[in-house]
């Protein structure tokens, strides 16, 4: 039972890895071919909305700036979690602290949509804590958008030996098994403003430290995301980051 668990952790983490591999690929193609014909598309636009002869298109210009714009922050996003393996710098990394300071940055999007925050426990790992953290705020960030006003967003850190488990927990709506199978596809979202990239990239950073991602959740009585972060990562991140140096 024991192995079973830990054969279907490692295919899961595999998979996460060749899944990041592939994601790693197209966003650097999508990068490099959409950028500068974007660049050029929004500075034509631009001028269309300064120049007082095209007035009369100059609300539909906004609606076409705003787009470009919209698909540029897109491509920042995949940027986000294309970089190579090289730029995830491990060091000493307590996680309480870094959950302390993604819970200070959505503090106002918390309150806004009256939910409290909070966090317990700690352990140290070797991580690259920028990434870590960027992880963990599009954990929170979902758990928020699903929770009713009133209702509460704990994140729980453990340490487990040789790993760590941060739990983020929500009593929110929930999602059926379909949903929680295309969890973490690029640009799966049922939020109208939703982008579909949180779970990915978070997939992708921790799947990048050696770790993995589990997702328990049922419709109506929340969600539980929990990462599991190895306590040092695999060598070959480790002499990644000693070569960039
Ligand atoms: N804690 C949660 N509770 C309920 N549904 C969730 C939760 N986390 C994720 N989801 C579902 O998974 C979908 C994908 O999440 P993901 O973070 O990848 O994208 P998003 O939040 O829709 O957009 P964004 O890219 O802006 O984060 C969400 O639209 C939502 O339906
Ligand atoms: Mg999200």
């Amino acid at each position: 039972m024991r192995e079973d668990l830990a054969r279907a952790r490692e295919e899961m983490a595999s998979e996460a890895l060749a899944r990041a591999r592939c994601l790693e690929q197209i966003g650097t193609k999508v990068a490099h071919e959409l950028k500068n014909p974007l660049t050029a598309v929004k500075a034509l636009v631009q001028l269309g909305v300064r120049n007082p002869s095209e007035a009369p298109s100059h609300e539909r210009l906004q609606v076409v700036e705003k787009e470009v714009a919209r698909i540029q922050e897109i491509l920042a996003g995949y940027l986000s979690f294309t970089r190579p393996l090289q730029e995830v710098r491990p060091e000493r990394t307590e996680l309480r602290p870094l959950v302390a300071d993604a819970l200070l940055a959505l503090s106002a999007r918390a309150d806004q949509a009256s939910v409290q925050l909070s966090s317990q426990g700690d352990a140290t790992v070797e991580a690259d804590p920028r990434r870590i953290k960027e992880a963990i705020l599009n954990l929170v960030a979902n758990a928020i958008e699903a929770t009713p006003p009133g209702g509460e967003v704990v994140v729980e850190v453990r340490s487990l030996g040789d790993h760590a488990e941060i739990a983020v927990r929500d009593k929110g709506r929930g999602m059926p098994a379909e949903t929680v199978k295309r969890l973490g596809t690029p640009f799966f979202s049922t939020r109208e403003e939703g982008t579909g990239l949180g779970v990915v990239l978070a997939r992708s950073v921790v799947a990048q430290h050696g770790g993995s991602l589990r997702y328990d959740s049922e419709p109506g009585r929340g969600t539980t995301a929990t990462v599991t972060l190895p306590a040092r990562p695999p060598s070959r991140c480790r002499d990644a980051a000693r070569a960039a140096r």
